[in-house]
């Protein structure tokens, strides 16, 4: 029994000696993102987060933060070259500012799904993409899937005729812009954290998105009519610091990017089966109504949009473009 007690005390005095040292030597990346924790990115941080915790403990410590708790998209990148945050998946579409060949992403009617868009990530042009913006010190880890995008309005939209003088919130892309200037609406770049009040209070009058996104932030409810456009996608490229990443340690290193890749795989999985559940309990809340396109209707959204390709051409290159056009084969 005196061994027992002994033998506890001196754990005790030892962990209070260990804990500073341990604390101090580990590592914290933090994970900033905008959208709530049940979404395919939420998931995805919380699987990493746990991964790496059950598996680099006393090494490595996660924090996440969502729904635009420490950064918005348009200040996120700019902590990470700072070092105030290590972690982060943007979409697509918030990385015009570094580099001209990611905004591919935001092409009208590029991809016919996500496993063509799938396809292209993973080939050598999307492989390459990754590390579009090393040398303004910032690496891409992986990409991760949410969705295809649709668009809500206070109004009908089945022709791009209807959507004329509207004003919709876009994400920060310029080729978002052109893409809804060409439906002569008015897009306006906002933060996300914004679009809820912005659509409520009826200062705009509608924005683009995938289901889960107007399931999870509730845009369905402040919306009359969704058109199942699937014109475009949202999906993210996981970021982080070049600083950061090539200063860790092999070892960890290796294994942060195993849990990543894990974390991603399973985000992946939520987002499939989030566009289907998600869609079913925006149809099912009967507080909006989903407009399916005919496919002449569909037709003409796809005539008056894609002349935006041409428009950016000559900043993304054409041999991208192709190679992503040749994803679709087989979907
Ligand atoms: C948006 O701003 O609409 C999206 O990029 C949000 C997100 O991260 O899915």
């Amino acid at each position: 029994m005196r061994h027992f007690k002994v033998g506890i005390a001196f754990a005790a005095i030892a962990m209070l000696v260990a804990a500073p040292a341990v604390k101090a030597d580990e590592i914290v990346i933090k994970f900033s993102h905008v959208v709530a924790e049940n979404t395919p990115k939420g998931q995805a941080a919380n699987k990493f987060k746990a991964l790496v915790e059950q598996r680099l403990a006393g090494k490595v410590k996660v924090e996440v933060f969502p729904n635009s708790q420490l950064f918005n998209d348009n200040t996120v990148l700019q902590a990470m070259l700072l070092g105030d945050v290590q972690l982060a998946a943007p979409s697509l579409s918030k990385f015009g500012k570094y580099t001209k060949k990611l905004p591919i992403f935001d092409l009208p009617f590029l991809f016919k799904n996500i496993q063509a868009a799938e396809r292209f990530q993973q080939g050598p042009a999307g492989q390459k993409l990754l590390m579009s913006m090393e040398s303004k010190g910032l690496i891409g880890l992986g990409y991760l899937h949410n969705g295809t995008k649709q668009l809500s309005a206070s109004k009908p939209l089945r022709v791009p005729a209807d959507a004329k003088g509207l004003k919709f919130r876009i994400q920060t892309s310029d080729v978002l812009a052109a893409q809804f200037e060409a439906v002569d609406a008015l897009p306006l770049k906002k933060a996300f954290s914004e679009v809820f009040t912005l659509l409520q209070t009826k200062a705009i009058d509608g924005q683009e998105n995938t289901w889960s996104n107007i399931y999870s932030k509730k845009f369905f409810e402040v919306q009359d009519y969704i058109t199942e456009s699937n014109h475009g996608l949202i999906d993210y490229l996981v970021v982080t610091g070049a600083e950061f990443w090539n200063g860790l340690p092999a070892d960890i290193r290796t294994e942060v990017k195993k849990a990543l890749d894990e974390a991603i795989a399973h985000g992946n999985k939520v987002a499939l089966q989030k566009a289907v559940s998600d869609r079913k309990l925006i149809m099912d809340s009967g507080r909006t109504k989903i407009l399916q396109l005919s496919d002449s209707e569909r037709k003409k959204w796809v005539e008056v949009m894609k002349p935006v390709w041409k428009k950016f051409e000559d900043q993304i290159g054409k041999d991208l473009i192709d190679a992503a056009v040749a994803s679709n084969v087989g979907s």
